[in-house]
Formats: C-alpha cells, sequence, structure tokens
C-alpha cells in the first residue's frame, strides 16, 4: 500500500479560510502509485475525489462525502537550459512561493510578480494564477495530468488548457476530469521586468541600491511588501484571497456607470472593460463588516472575505450572496465568485 487513508478528516487546518469539514476519507498523496490507488479506491466506491493543495482557494462545506487527497508529489527538474531560456518541471506538490524564491535563487527569471501567492504548483494553472500583471499562462509551457476515471497520465499543452483570467480547462471542459501532477513553465535568464501594475515600480525601485535598476529580487519583495499590507495573512484571519473575479461590462454599461459614479475605476480589456469588485463592494457599504457568525469583509480589502472566527461554509456563501444581491441592485453587475464551492 502507497496510500494511508483515513476516515472523517477534519480539514479546518487544510484550508486556509479555517472552515471546519470533515471528509468521509481523506488520504496525502506523495506519489503516482499513492494516487493510482486513491482513484481506484474513490472509483469502487463511487466516490468523487477532491484534490487539494493548500485549500486557498476552495470554501468547504461542512461534510464531504468524497475522497480528499492532499497532492504532495514533489520535484523540480531542470529538463533545457540554453538561448537565455531554461525549461523547469515541477510536481503539483510543491509549494509555490518556494518555487518562486528558488528560481530567483537560480537567477531564472519570470515568476517575481507572482510572489506570495498562497497554495501549490498544481493549483495554480486551475485558474491560471495571475498578479501584478503577470499570469501562470505567461510561463507555461505543458502539463502533466492523471484522468481521474481511467487512471492514465495525458500531456496537456497551453492551448489545451484554454487559459482565461481565473480560468482555464480545468473549471470547464475537464473540471473535476483529472489531477494535474506537473507543470511544466518556461522561465528566462535575463530579467524583463514587468512593473506597470500599481506602486510596483516604486515599490521596486525602493528596495534596489540607489541609481540602480531593481533586480528580480527586488521586485519580489516589492510585490511581497504591497501583498502584506493589503491581503490578510491566512495564519493570522481566514481567507480565500479575492472572494469574487472582477466583473467585465460593456462599453455602454461602463458609460452609464461613469455618468452616476464618476470615480469608478474601470480597466480596459479586450472584452470590455473591467472594473473593480472591491470598489463595488465597499461602496455597497460591506468593507469591514462583521456577522455575528465569525464571517466578514476584510477592511483593508473590500474583496477579500474572511472568517474572524468559527464561520462555516455557509456563514460565508449568505454573505457572499448579500454581497451580490447589493452589488446588482445599485450597479446592474453580477459578480462571480472565485473560489470553488464543495
Ligand atoms: P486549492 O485551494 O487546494 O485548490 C483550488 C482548486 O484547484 C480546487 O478546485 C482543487 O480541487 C483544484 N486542485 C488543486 N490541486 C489540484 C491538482 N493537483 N489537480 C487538479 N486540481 C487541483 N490567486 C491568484 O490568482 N492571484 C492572487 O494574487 C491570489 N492571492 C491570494 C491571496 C491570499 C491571501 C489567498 C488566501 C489566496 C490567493 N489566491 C490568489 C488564490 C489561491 O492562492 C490560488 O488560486 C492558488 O493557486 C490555490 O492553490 P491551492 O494549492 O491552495 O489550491
Ligand atoms: N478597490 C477599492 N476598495 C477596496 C479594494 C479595491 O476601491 O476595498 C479598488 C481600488 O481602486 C484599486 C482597485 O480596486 O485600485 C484594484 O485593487 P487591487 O490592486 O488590490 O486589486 P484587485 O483587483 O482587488 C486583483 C486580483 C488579485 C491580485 C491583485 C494584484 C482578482 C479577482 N483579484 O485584485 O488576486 O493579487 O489584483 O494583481 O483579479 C486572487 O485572485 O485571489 C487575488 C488576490
Amino acid at each position: 500500500m502507497n496510500l494511508k487513508i483515513e476516515e472523517y478528516a477534519s480539514l479546518k487546518t487544510m484550508n486556509t479560510m479555517g472552515l471546519e469539514s470533515v471528509a468521509r476519507y481523506f488520504g496525502r498523496v506523495e506519489s503516482l502509485a499513492a494516487l493510482q490507488e486513491a482513484l481506484v479506491f474513490a472509483k469502487e466506491r463511487h466516490l468523487p475525489v477532491i484534490p487539494l493543495g493548500e485549500g486557498s482557494n476552495v470554501v468547504l462545506g461542512e461534510s464531504l462525502d468524497a475522497l480528499v487527497l492532499l497532492i504532495r508529489l514533489k520535484g523540480r527538474e531542470i529538463q533545457e537550459s540554453h538561448n537565455g531560456s531554461v525549461l523547469l518541471k515541477v510536481g503539483a506538490g510543491e509549494h509555490w512561493h518556494s518555487l518562486v524564491c528558488w528560481s530567483l535563487e537560480q537567477k531564472f527569471y519570470g515568476l517575481e510578480n507572482l510572489a506570495l501567492i498562497p497554495g501549490c504548483v498544481g493549483a495554480a494553472p486551475v485558474q491560471n494564477i495571475g498578479a501584478y500583471g503577470v499570469e501562470i499562462k505567461d510561463r507555461f509551457v505543458s502539463l502533466e495530468a492523471v484522468d481521474r476515471q481511467t487512471g492514465e497520465s495525458t500531456t496537456l499543452s497551453a492551448e489545451e488548457c484554454a487559459f482565461g483570467y481565473r480560468d482555464s480547462v480545468f473549471k470547464n471542459g475537464l473540471m473535476d476530469r483529472v489531477i494535474i501532477t506537473s507543470v511544466t513553465l518556461r522561465l528566462s535568464t535575463t530579467l524583463m521586468p514587468e512593473l506597470d501594475y500599481g506602486a510596483l515600480k516604486e515599490k521596486a525601485e525602493g528596495f534596489a541600491g540607489e541609481g540602480e535598476r531593481p533586480t528580480g529580487m527586488d521586485i519580489c519583495r516589492a510585490v511581497c511588501a504591497i501583498r502584506r499590507e493589503k491581503l490578510p495573512d491566512p495564519q493570522v484571519i481566514g481567507n480565500a484571497g479575492s472572494f469574487f473575479k472582477n466583473p467585465v461590462v460593456s462599453e455602454e454599461h461602463k458609460v452609464a456607470l461613469k455618468d452616476k459614479f464618476s470615480d469608478i475605476p474601470a480597466y480596459k480589456v479586450s472584452e470590455g472593460w473591467k472594473l473593480a469588485a472591491g470598489w463595488l463592494i465597499e461602496h455597497c457599504g460591506f468593507k469591514g463588516c462583521l456577522k455575528k457568525d465569525g464571517a466578514g469583509v476584510y477592511d483593508k480589502q473590500a474583496l477579500v472575505l474572511v472568517n474572524h472566527g468559527n464561520a462555516c461554509g455557509k456563514d460565508v456563501l449568505l454573505l457572499a450572496e448579500e454581497i451580490r444581491v447589493a452589488v446588482k441592485e445599485r450597479f446592474s453587475v453580477t459578480l462571480e465568485i472565485e473560489p470553488r464551492i464543495y
């Protein structure tokens, strides 16, 4: 047996919202053989399988009649290095931020803007993680995954992953169909700084020596500093990062909103205008709110729902619905929840 399976396991410390949730079956997967065994175990019992990395983008129900698998497949392999670029294959269970720091220590560039995003490598393509002007799709080459039904391994290209804003094939056509086992990224041995997002340039220059250009590590430090100012540390306050996606509206809708709310932030994107969901929520009066059950909205970033105590998944979703209704009523904008609800 490569796999130890527990029954009725608490997942409270395995999701960053700190929601109490009990898995009917639970296992920690450290090898492909263990993953294969787990899939057979689930198939024999007609159970759904829920793979988890760090649980930083999920809202868990109180009881999950499923086999929950903590994916801890490790490994960092430099597969190719020439002409200033490096092909890096990374196990799905590697810690994302540790990978970012390690890559910078090797002088491999391209992940610095994605520093301090919680979670594991295997979950990063699922919602095409992004921050400060970069998304994983910009560095992505391919991934390996195991089919949950057949147990067979398959390789998917960037095109097959169909990445979009906080979106991929794993949230659509391949939802609940595969377990990602490794991700291959292409990084550069030359730093090509991307400093256009907000105050990043200024912050990164602050970390560089006087008159010097920021290094990859300076950019990483700047990103970490900005993130620590805005986002709650899940070790201190339970949260899942942005709870809603930033909505995209038509030109017409944006003009109508600008007429009424002249300072509403809107950014041009190919499909229309992207609005800041945090602004919409703040202007409905929710910023810093706290419900009796412990669910609330972070006081420094209205896009982040928090668990101050013993809220359960249902409490958080009730608050999310209250927010969605208020935003719809005031701005005629529909907010879409970002984390996966189980
Ligand atoms: P989990 O929450 O464990 O899983 C997320 C989903 O992926 C689930 O549906 C799960 O079943 C699935 N999954 C996990 N592993 C696998 C696998 N191996 N194969 C197939 N499916 C799998 N996200 C951003 O994009 N940008 C940010 O800036 C950002 N900031 C954040 C800040 C904070 C404080 C927090 C708490 C979250 C933030 N997030 C951000 C969201 C989150 O960090 C990312 O979505 C991250 O990739 C989730 O990784 P995880 O390992 O915790 O995934
Ligand atoms: N804003 C407010 N009030 C708030 C929060 C935000 O008015 O309480 C407005 C401000 O105008 C601000 C704008 O919203 O300028 C954008 O805010 P911020 O730069 O904090 O970014 P965001 O849109 O809230 C997005 C991502 C984050 C990512 C950052 C940085 C989404 C859903 N969220 O947040 O990703 O880290 O940009 O790139 O796209 C996540 O996905 O979990 C996540 C944290």
